[in-house]
């Protein structure tokens, strides 16, 4: 039986699955039947970006789970993202064109900006994008783009504007010098960067945290043990709470980012453990372990962009 998640309604009405499915390094082919599998196991949100190069998969998928009447375009919420080659305000509707095509599902319900750090526009073909490529910096302010995102909503191609990576102090000048509230700010949140302070304060402004990279990416640690934090995912505090409840370490985690007013994306394409992700709604956290949890908090980021520390806006400098 599918498990669907409640939704929370936005600061513009509309409503969003608390919980979504990520797909960052959903491999060709395998993101089709991840994706497919994940709209069977009940998951109604779907984030994916420009930069994933998966919008035409995830697409795809959709539309032949519409075909087969398992769900309607209207059941799902689907985010998608700019990426930062495109922030120039002249770029920002031909990019959006870009991702509305690949995916071709009619609209598109969250469009965010993939961060605040603007790179030179170099053609629409990305090239190798990772943690190690450092692309020429440009230098086009967050507020120009944001009105460019703004002019997206007069289009009826897409429903919410949102940002990703932001701190605190570039949310408040979006809000000092622009119309539109972003929705969300989608940022890494997990048990080791918990975000309570960055929560709070788009809380008071009714801009929901979306929470990515919410089981502390164990694949990036695995690969470089000495450099990524280690996930809680085998913390003796997170498996106790987990036995107690006969659950998983990773359910614990997702529903405590659940508990704490976020909205987590994680990434699975195994079909055992992208159903066990959603299946956290029939159990709830004490007091005491959602103090245990928050314990587990260092601030440390598992991703750091350090590659891109020296952008003018690069976000993680100050605390929140
Ligand atoms: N806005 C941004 O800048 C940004 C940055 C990073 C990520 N994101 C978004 O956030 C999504 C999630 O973040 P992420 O992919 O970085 O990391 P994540 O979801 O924390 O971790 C994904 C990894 O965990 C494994 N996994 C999944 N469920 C598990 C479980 N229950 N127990 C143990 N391992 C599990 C997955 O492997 P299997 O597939 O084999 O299960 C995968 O290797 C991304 O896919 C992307 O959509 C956004």
């Amino acid at each position: 039986m599918p498990i669907f998640a409640p939704t929370v309604t936005l600061n513009n009405g509309h409503k969003m699955p608390v919980l979504g499915l990520g797909t960052w390094l959903s491999r060709e082919g395998e993101g089709i039947e991840a994706i497919k599998a994940a709209i069977d196991a009940g998951y109604r949100h779907i984030d994916t970006a420009y930069l994933y190069r998966n919008e035409k998969e995830v697409g795809q998928a959709i539309r032949e789970k519409i075909a087969e009447g398992v769900i309607k375009r209207e059941d799902i919420f689907v985010t998608t993202k700019l990426w930062n080659n495109f922030f120039e305000p002249c770029k920002v509707a031909e990019a959006f064109k870009r991702s509305f095509e690949n995916l071709d599902i009619g609209y598109i319900d969250l469009y965010l900006m993939h961060s605040p750090m603007s790179f030179k526009f170099d053609g629409w073909e990305l090239g190798h994008v990772d943690a190690t490529t450092k692309p020429e910096y440009a230098d086009v302010d967050i507020v120009d783009t944001w009105r460019a995102m703004e002019e997206l909503l007069n289009t009826g191609k897409v429903r919410s504007i949102g940002v990703s990576n932001f701190n605190s102090e570039q949310i408040a000048r979006i809000l000092q010098q622009c119309e539109m509230k972003p929705v969300t700010n989608q940022v890494e949140c997990n048990p080791g960067i918990n975000q309570r302070k960055l929560i709070e304060f788009c809380r008071k402004l009714d801009i929901v945290v979306t929470a990515y990279s919410p089981l502390g990416r164990p694949n990036y640690y695995e690969m470089d043990p000495v450099k990524v934090p280690k996930p809680a995912l085998d913390d003796p505090r997170v498996k106790a709470i987990a036995e107690k409840y006969n659950k998983t370490p990773g359910q614990v985690i997702l529903r405590y980012l659940v508990e704490i007013g976020t909205v987590p994306v994680p990434k699975s394409s195994n079909p055992v453990r992208l159903r066990q992700n959603i299946d956290i709604f029939d159990f709830q956290l004490t007091k005491e372990e959602i103090e245990t949890m928050d314990g587990l908090n260092t601030g440390k980021r598992t991703v750091p962009f350090h590659v891109w520390i020296s952008h003018k806006n690069y976000p993680f400098h100050i605390e929140f």
